[in-house]
This record gives structure tokens, C-alpha cells and sequence, in this order.
């Protein structure tokens, strides 16, 4: 698929059938992910793979309640995801980075630990900025595989996410990417009804 093609089909996909996504495909996503660019080119982003419902089962656990999922008109479509990407990001990791020779000018290191913490020296936290990138990295590549795939804020579960997947300290859960063959039901966002960007309502030519 050329480029633009997959940018402009690119959309969230919040139904999906359950097949399978072979293990080949899971790579390719990964190995797009993988290019995405990282501040420092910190090794700050990580990903679990959640392949099939047995693995998929606790996400749901600690991301949803009994009671959204008894209510959520989506909940049929989403649960049939056969493919979860968890994507977390690791805050001490752009620290120790951003302390090291060439990026100590930044202040944003150790030597740059503020009261409340050296995370919080950080104007922008570029933990959930290149998570970002690794999710559009994911999106993108799982529509040019021909698959559909949707974004999951982290809305609530994070302690129990990350207890469950048994993943170390220090790791944040920025969302997770779902994605499979697009499947029957998809209930249209109310985002959607929102207007359009247009290039010249995002844009300001000079100066604002
Ligand atoms: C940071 C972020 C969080 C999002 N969280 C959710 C979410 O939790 N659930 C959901 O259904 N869509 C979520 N979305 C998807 C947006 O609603 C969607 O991208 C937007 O309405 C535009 O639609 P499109 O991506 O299909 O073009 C999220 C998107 C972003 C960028």
C-alpha cells in the first residue's frame, strides 16, 4: 500500500471477527514500532503482546469494570480483539538518559531532580510522547497489513495492569493498540461528529 493510502484508510476500528493474527504480522507491526522516534533515542518504550483471549482476559480484568462491559455497546466488538499491544513507557529511563554527557545541558537528568522529583523538571514528558509515536507507528503499520486497529486510552487499571502482566517498577501504561480483522457492529465515534481539521484550521503561517 503506498503511503498515503494507508495514512488516509488509517481510522479506529473498535469491532473485530477473533481470527487470529499470525505471529509474521505481530513482527511487522513490532518492527515499524521499532522505528519510531524516541527523544535521546532512549530505550524508554516497551510493549506485551497479549495474543489470543487467555492473555487478553486479565487486561480486560483491570482496564474495564463488570459494569462497562455489561453497558458498553462496544464491548461485543472490542472483546473479540485477538491481538493486544500494551504499550508502556518508562520515565527513569529519559532521566538516566538526560543525564548522561551530551544531554546533561538539558537540566532534565539527575542533577535537574526538583522536589517533587526529577520527572517532574520536565516540561514536556517525552515517556508519553514516544509512546505516542509508537502507537501511530503500530496503527499505521497494522493498516497496511490489512488489519483494523484501535487506540485504548488509560483511563483506569493501571496498578492492577501492571501487576497482572507482572511488569517491572517503574513502567507507566500509556494505552494499548487492539487490533485484528475488522469485525461486524462497529459503533461510530462521537468524536467523529465533531468538525474536521482542516489545514488551515491547525495552521498559523509566521506567528499565531
Ligand atoms: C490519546 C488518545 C486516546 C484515545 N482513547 C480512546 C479510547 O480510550 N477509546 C476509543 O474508543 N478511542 C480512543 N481514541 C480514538 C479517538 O477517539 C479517535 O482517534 C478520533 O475520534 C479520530 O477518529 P479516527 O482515529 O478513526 O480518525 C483515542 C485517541 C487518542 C489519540
Amino acid at each position: 500500500m503506498q503511503f498515503e493510502d494507508v495514512v488516509r484508510r488509517r481510522r479506529m476500528v473498535r469491532s473485530f471477527t477473533g481470527s487470529p493474527v499470525p505471529d509474521a504480522t505481530v513482527r511487522r507491526l513490532l518492527a515499524t514500532a521499532v522505528r519510531a522516534p524516541t527523544a535521546g533515542n532512549t530505550d524508554g518504550w516497551a510493549a506485551v503482546v497479549l495474543r489470543g483471549p487467555g492473555e487478553i482476559a486479565p487486561f480486560w480484568d483491570a482496564t474495564t469494570t463488570a459494569d462497562w462491559r455489561e453497558r458498553s455497546r462496544r464491548w461485543p466488538g472490542l472483546s473479540a480483539a485477538p491481538l493486544v499491544l500494551v504499550v508502556l513507557a518508562n520515565p527513569d529511563r529519559y532521566v538516566d538518559r538526560y543525564s548522561e554527557p551530551d544531554k546533561a545541558v538539558s537540566g532534565l537528568g539527575r542533577t535537574g531532580r526538583s522536589p517533587a522529583g526529577a520527572t517532574a523538571a520536565w516540561p514536556v514528558p517525552y515517556w508519553f510522547v514516544d509512546a505516542g509515536h509508537v502507537v501511530v507507528s503500530l496503527l499505521l503499520a497494522a493498516t497496511d497489513a490489512g488489519l483494523g486497529a484501535c487506540f485504548l486510552g488509560n483511563f483506569r487499571g493501571e496498578a492492577a495492569l501492571l501487576r497482572a502482566l507482572g511488569v517491572p517498577a517503574g513502567w507507566r501504561y500509556a494505552g494499548a493498540v487492539l487490533a485484528g480483522e475488522p469485525g461486524p457492529g462497529d459503533h461510530r465515534s462521537a468524536s467523529l461528529d465533531r468538525s474536521p481539521r482542516t489545514i488551515d484550521s491547525v495552521t498559523h503561517l509566521g506567528r499565531w
